[in-house]
């Protein structure tokens, strides 16, 4: 026995399930009995007092969950920091614990209103006294940490939460004697047990299973080594005494009912102080700003949204709301996030979204030289589809050769210093680069309601059916491609096979001939189908007039490609008069810049083929430039190339059969993008009919 070691508990006098604040207690109101509690909190009370002295603080009616004595508050030496508990229905506890602490001799720290704590049942010392683990995501919040740390001198190491069932770090987690950790690591997000990995030697780690886990195997109330909890499975149970661990098993069914257990139903108020550990934190926060159609275009819930997804926590600090319907708002938000790491994650996030700092707070980019050709240096940001800036020498300069997964870099020059986007492979040594988030803002144009409602892609969420809605984009679409050809614009078209195997080839043609379409882009298999098509009146091999294969047909697209390379060239053999029609025909005959991009897949390939895919890329780069609007028709892997290199601001139409594929491209917000999840040869014919229609020529409303 060893008698300096204190425990403090609540008798089950006034227990019961009374409401539901946790996942445990749901369908368990009032149906816990009182006799069998009292029964396995007296067995516990006296298990525990075999190994340390038990203090009481008395049970007040009116608080059933009072018994929980590890949420009274976290203490180490004297002093104790206060819980704030997140749930109204436990937040009558806090003056009594309160009073127990201080007529006990403790020095007691309260929190700022609205920052909940759960004390002990969130934050567990590490047993050798090193630091302190501390939870938060469902009862305690991230930026009571930096307090704890403060009030208690130690260093404070954050773990998120992530499965409801173990809402409180020691429903999951049980630091050990002489270092050993008892945890179930599937409570955690991936970063937290990174964490948690980092700080125990995997000797030390005893995960366990999610079996004992919901047995409350975590929750577990270890003195020297003794560890007292609800049940352990056989093979927990020679685990931990592998290592030294005695496991008592005493039941406390009757308090899983309401989510707890025995570390739960305890509070260890002997805490010694470890004289050479000092406060630490890795919490970081930082204040940004936001500003636009906060409410209205949804920016500020995703902004929130995501800080929380991320594993930060937020605070907001000043809401403007614009009044009329016109009128813009403005948020000031604090964000907190465990460490740096996940700051930068959270910042760079956010910074898509239009954040920025408050002017008071604004920095410099922070630029690091390339040392390697190529390379970039680790932390560098990595740059979007949207306007961006950065602050060099204290002004804010715009990114030229804006694209998605560049680097951003900085150069001298002639005229001054140029901001670029680049890829990462033309990275040259002696660039400098954006690392970190420091010194970047995105511009987002703040489009009011209006604009967004009249605007032609504005309609997309709303909740048309899916037919009405393939038309709706039709209308829309002919709509544009007919302003953009009668000011003279430019449309880029990316197109995969299929629009030749479902009849589509004639319609895309007429869209060449016609002046709809001033550069194409694809692979290898549209031209060679396309011209299979043309010259033997087969698409792989299948009839298409008929809809039937053809005998000996798949072998057809080969003796085109042979016959292509033996011209030297697609405009070679249109030239030659072989290639008489379609899709390739239209292009040469029209000046239609096209480019076809290589892959593993393709036969011959075509003399036209770029099989440097770096080549390739580059093509399809020059081709997009200055595009207004490009559409996507059925392929995958064209499509996302140039959605990767393109910037906000062009719009894009994403025709595909496979929703998957869609969705994937039109993720840029829908002001910018359509997709449309229909048959692309029916689209296209649609397309035509529409354009048919639109025969008076459009006249600008603003010239
Ligand atoms: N019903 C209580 C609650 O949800 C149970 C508390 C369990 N305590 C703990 N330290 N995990 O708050």
């Amino acid at each position: 026995m060893v008698p300096q070691i204190r425990f403090l508990m609540c008798a089950p006098d006034h227990y019961n399930v009374d409401y539901v604040i946790n996942p445990w207690m749901e369908g368990n109101i009032h149906k816990s009995s009182r006799e069998h509690a009292v029964e396995q909190w007296n067995k516990l009370y006296n298990n525990i007092k075999n190994h340390a002295i038990v203090d009481l603080v008395a049970p007040e009616k009116g608080w059933p969950d009072m018994v929980f004595s590890a949420n009274a508050g976290l203490v180490l030496g004297k002093n104790v920091v206060l819980s704030r508990f997140l749930h109204k229905e436990r937040q009558g506890e806090e003056p009594y614990f309160q009073q127990w602490f201080e007529q006990n001799g403790y020095n007691v720290y309260n929190l700022p209103k609205d920052l909940p704590f759960e004390g002990a049942g969130d934050a567990l010392l590490d047993r050798e006294g090193r630091w302190l683990w501390a939870g938060y995501g469902f009862r305690s919040e991230l930026d009571s940490h930096p307090y704890l740390a403060k009030w208690l001198d130690i260093e404070v190491i954050s773990l998120r939460l992530m499965d409801e069932r173990f809402y409180h770090l020691d429903t999951c987690f049980c630091p050990l004697s002489n270092g050993y950790l008892l945890y179930y690591p599937g409570a955690f997000d991936s970063y937290s047990n990174r964490v948690i990995e980092m700080r125990v030697v995997p000797e030390k780690r005893i995960p366990i299973a999610e079996a004992d886990a919901v047995n409350f195997a975590c929750n577990a109330v270890n003195v020297d080594s003794i560890v007292i909890m609800n049940k352990a499975s056989e093979s927990l149970k020679s685990r931990l005494a592998e290592v030294g661990f005695q496991v008592i098993e005493t039941p406390l069914t009757e308090f899983l009912k309401a989510g707890g257990a025995a570390k739960c139903l305890t509070l260890r108020v002997t805490e010694p102080i470890a004289e050479e550990v000092h406060a630490n934190v890795c919490v970081e926060s930082r204040i940004i700003r936001m500003e636009g159609h906060l409410l209205d275009a949804g920016l500020i819930n995703r902004a929130l949204d995501l800080i929380v997804e991320m594993g930060g926590s937020f605070q907001v600090l000043k809401f403007n709301l614009g009044e009329q319907r016109q009128s813009t708002s403005a948020a000031e938000v604090r964000v907190s996030a465990p460490s740096h790491e996940v700051m930068e994650e959270i910042i760079s996030q956010l910074i898509d979204l239009g954040a920025v700092d408050l002017p008071q707070d604004q920095r410099d980019s922070k630029l690091e030289p390339v040392v390697q050709a190529g390379i970039a240096p680790d932390d560098f940001y990595v740059s979007t589809i949207y306007p961006t800036q950065i602050r060099v020498n204290g002004e804010w300069l715009k990114v030229q050769n804006q694209r998605m997964d560049g680097a951003i870099t900085i150069s001298q020059t002639a005229n001054g210093i140029v901001a670029k986007c680049k890829l990462l492979r033309d990275l040259e040594i002696g660039d400098r680069v954006v690392v970190d988030v420091l010194g970047i803002r995105t511009i987002r144009k703040a489009e009011s309601r209006e604009q967004r409602n009249s605007q032609e892609f504005g309609f997309m969420s709303s909740g048309v059916s899916s037919e009405r809605r393939v038309e709706l984009v039709v209308e829309q679409v002919a709509w544009e491609l007919r302003k953009i050809k009668d000011r003279g614009g430019k449309v880029v078209v990316t197109a995969g096979p299929v629009v030749i195997h479902t009849g589509g080839g004639e319609h895309l043609s007429r869209l060449i001939r016609e002046g709809y379409v001033q550069g194409l882009l694809g692979g290898n298999a549209i031209a060679v189908h396309d011209m299979e098509q043309n010259i033997l009146g087969t698409s792989l091999g299948v009839d298409m007039k008929r809809g039937v294969v053809v005998r000996g047909g798949h072998r057809h697209h080969l003796k085109v490609i042979n016959t292509v390379r033996r011209f030297g060239s697609i405009a070679k053999a249109v030239e030659a008069g072989v290639v008489k029609s379609g899709v390739m025909y239209e292009c040469v005959k029209n000046n239609i810049p096209f480019s076809l991009a290589g892959s593993i897949r393709d036969d011959g390939p075509l003399p036209d083929t770029q099989m440097n895919l770096i080549l390739a890329q580059q093509e399809y780069s020059q081709i997009i430039q200055g595009a207004e609007m490009i559409l996507m028709l059925s392929s995958m892997l064209h499509s996302i190339g140039v959605g990767n290199m393109t910037p906000a601001g062009v719009k894009m139409v994403c025709v595909d059969i496979n929703p998957a594929v869609v969705t994937k491209l039109s993720d840029r917000g829908s002001i910018e993008s359509v997709g449309v999840v229909t048959d692309v040869g029916l689209f296209l014919s649609l397309l035509i009919q529409q354009l048919d229609k639109l025969t008076s020529p459009y006249v600008a409303k603003v010239a």
